[in-house]
C-alpha cells in the first residue's frame, strides 16, 4: 500500500497553502467581492494583530496603481492598527467560514480577546502581514490614502440620504481607506 501522508491545514505553512498571483489574475467578480462576500480586514504583526469584517468598497486603479478601498468607522480598532502599520490584508473566505468571520465583526479587539477566541488559524504572509489559513484569497495592501467625505460631498439624492442616516448616531464621518495592492495570494 502506498504510504500517503495527509497534511492537515494547521500543519501547512504559508507557501504550501497559497500561491502568489498578480492583481490582474484575480478571477473574482469585483461586485460580489464587495457585497455578497464580506471580508476580513487585518492589521498588525504576528505578536499583535486585529481583524474586523468589512463589506462594500472595491478594487480598481488609483493614481496608476492597483488599489483597494473600503469604508471604515473611526472607532474601529483595526483602523487604528492600519494607521500605525500602514499595511493590512483583506481576506476572503469560502462560505463555510461565515460563522467564524461574523465573530470578528461582533466585537472590538480593543476590549476583547476575539483574536484568541476566533476559530480561525492565523498565518503570517511572506512580507509580515497577517491573515488566516482558511482564506481563499488574500490581498495585501499598503496604505496610500485615508479620506473623509462630508455629507455635502455627495450629490445623488439617494446617496445624500444614505449618508445622512449613517451619520445620525456617530460623531465622526466615515473614513474611506485606499491601499495599493502589494501582493495577492490564492489558495493552491
Ligand atoms: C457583515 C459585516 C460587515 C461589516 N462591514 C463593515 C464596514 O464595511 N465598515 C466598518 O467600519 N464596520 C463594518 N462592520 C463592523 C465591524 O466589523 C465590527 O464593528 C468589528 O467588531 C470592529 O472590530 P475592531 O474594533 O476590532 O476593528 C461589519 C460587520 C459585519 C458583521
Amino acid at each position: 500500500m502506498k504510504n500517503t501522508k495527509h497534511l492537515n491545514v494547521n500543519e501547512m505553512n504559508f507557501y504550501q497553502l497559497f500561491k502568489q498571483i498578480s492583481p490582474e489574475e484575480i478571477y473574482d467578480n469585483v461586485f460580489t467581492l464587495g457585497s455578497k462576500d464580506f471580508f476580513a480586514i487585518t492589521a498588525g504583526k504576528e505578536d499583535h494583530y486585529n481583524s474586523m469584517i468589512g463589506s462594500g468598497g472595491g478594487l480598481g486603479i488609483l493614481l496608476k496603481k492597483p488599489t483597494t478601498w473600503c469604508i471604515l468607522q473611526t472607532t474601529r480598532y483595526t483602523l487604528e492598527l492600519i494607521k500605525k502599520e500602514q499595511t493590512y490584508t483583506m481576506s476572503y473566505f469560502p462560505d463555510e467560514y461565515k460563522k467564524q468571520m461574523l465573530y470578528l465583526g461582533s466585537k472590538s479587539g480593543r476590549d476583547s480577546k476575539k483574536m484568541e477566541e476566533v476559530e480561525l488559524t492565523s498565518v503570517q504572509t511572506h512580507s509580515g502581514g497577517m491573515s488566516f489559513k482558511e482564506a481563499r484569497l488574500i490581498i495585501e495592501c499598503k496604505l496610500t490614502q485615508i479620506t473623509t467625505p462630508a455629507p455635502d460631498d455627495f450629490y445623488a439624492q439617494e446617496a445624500k440620504e444614505y449618508v445622512k442616516e449613517a451619520y445620525k448616531d456617530v460623531k465622526e464621518y466615515r473614513k474611506y481607506v485606499f491601499g495599493e495592492i502589494a501582493h495577492v495570494w490564492v489558495k493552491k
